[in-house]
């Protein structure tokens, strides 16, 4: 469906992010072979963990950013699939880490991988994939691509260490929020896009207006995932809810929670995220806070500033159906359920 007309992906019943999997569903085919070829190890648990996790499925947001970018352009695709394998393997060894971290029970609709074969396992294998992610990364040639990628690397993990320092004190406040999941979670988004453009050798402008896109789509993305955790519908998101409140991670709803708090709901969150020291129906109670607050809605109202945001990067971009359901993307995940 390539050349599939902007009025037929209008009428279509699919979500933008359907729409763009089957767009590209052979290319994709090609990076789920590139993905099995590269988590191949002599030393069987590190595939058998990897197959774990891949094979239990995963959106794919991010490698398909990587290959519609790279079509938009007219780039060539081989090199797309090998990058975007690579952008697969960061955000799987990511997860991998931040389920230890997060003590997280279940992932993409199955127990965690922790859970299965233990936090050493999961860390070792986590670190597997990030390196094989830069044995992939190199064969593009390219110190460009590789300095973009590298650099996300460094980002993520440097935003998931500030996560953790400001876990349980609820005096964060949004800047230290927004600068949070620009790190942890906008950056690979921005990597993604951006790698689409500079393979194919497009100017610094359309190179920049990819990299907004992509950093304001993922800040969106991470904004509402923050919201799912307190709102969503468990068995489709196919996470446990309530991991931020039982973590005590301080969160866009919180936030707003927190902003006209009385002290009675102040000495609630200092006991319940402050201290970590919950009961029974603490859950409730906070969902409670939260709605009396209307913060979810205000969390939705600032995604959406951001997937505003996405959608005008676009503009200096030629008009395309890519390009048209990238901006769709825009609105998807503000909507999405998982
Ligand atoms: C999960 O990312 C981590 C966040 C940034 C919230 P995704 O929701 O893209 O995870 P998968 O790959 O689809 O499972
Ligand atoms: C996901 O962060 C990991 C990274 C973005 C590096 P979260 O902890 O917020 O997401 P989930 O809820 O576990 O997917
Ligand atoms: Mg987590
Ligand atoms: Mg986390």
């Amino acid at each position: 469906m390539r050349n599939q007309g902007v009025e037929q992906i209008e009428q279509s019943q699919e979500s933008p992010l359907e729409l763009i999997s089957s767009m590209f569903a052979s290319d994709m085919s090609e990076v789920d072979r590139l993905i099995l070829e590269n988590m191949q190890s002599d030393v069987a648990v590190i595939p058998k963990l990897a197959q774990y996790i891949i094979s239990a499925g995963g959106k794919r947001i991010r490698p398909l950013l990587t290959l519609a970018s790279t079509s938009m352009f007219n780039g060539d695709m081989s090199k797309s699939h090998n990058l975007a394998a690579a952008v697969e393997f960061i955000h799987t060894a990511t997860l991998l880490h931040d389920d230890v971290v997060d003590e997280s029970n279940e992932r993409r609709g199955q127990k965690t991988a922790n859970l299965i074969f233990g936090n050493q396992a999961s860390v070792l294998v986590g670190d597997f994939l990030f390196s094989k992610s830069f044995q992939m990364m190199v064969k593009s040639g390219s110190l460009e691509i590789l300095s973009i990628l590298s650099n996300a690397s460094a980002v993520i993990a440097q935003g998931e260490v500030l996560q953790l320092s400001a876990t349980n004190d609820i005096n964060t406040k949004m800047p230290l929020y927004l600068d949070i999941i620009e790190s942890k979670t906008a950056a690979l988004f921005a990597a993604s896009c951006e790698v689409g453009a500079v393979i194919s050798n497009q100017d610094k402008a359309t190179v920049t207006a990819m990299r907004n896109y992509g950093a304001k789509l993922g800040a969106a993305f991470q904004i509402i995932d923050d919201a799912l955790d307190y709102a969503a519908d468990q068995k489709a998101l196919g996470k446990d809810l309530g991991d931020d409140f039982r973590e005590g991670k301080i969160t866009a709803p919180i936030i707003f929670a927190l902003e006209n708090a009385t002290k009675e709901e102040y000495e609630f969150w200092q006991r319940t995220l402050g201290y970590k020291d919950q009961k029974d129906g603490d859950f409730a109670r906070a969902m409670e806070i939260i709605t009396a607050h209307n913060a979810l809605n205000k969390t939705i109202e600032l995604a959406k500033t951001y997937a505003n945001d996405a959608s005008k990067s676009l503009k200096i971009i030629d008009n395309s159906d890519v390009k048209h359901l990238l901006c769709g993307l825009t609105s998807y995940i503000i909507t999405r359920s998982f």
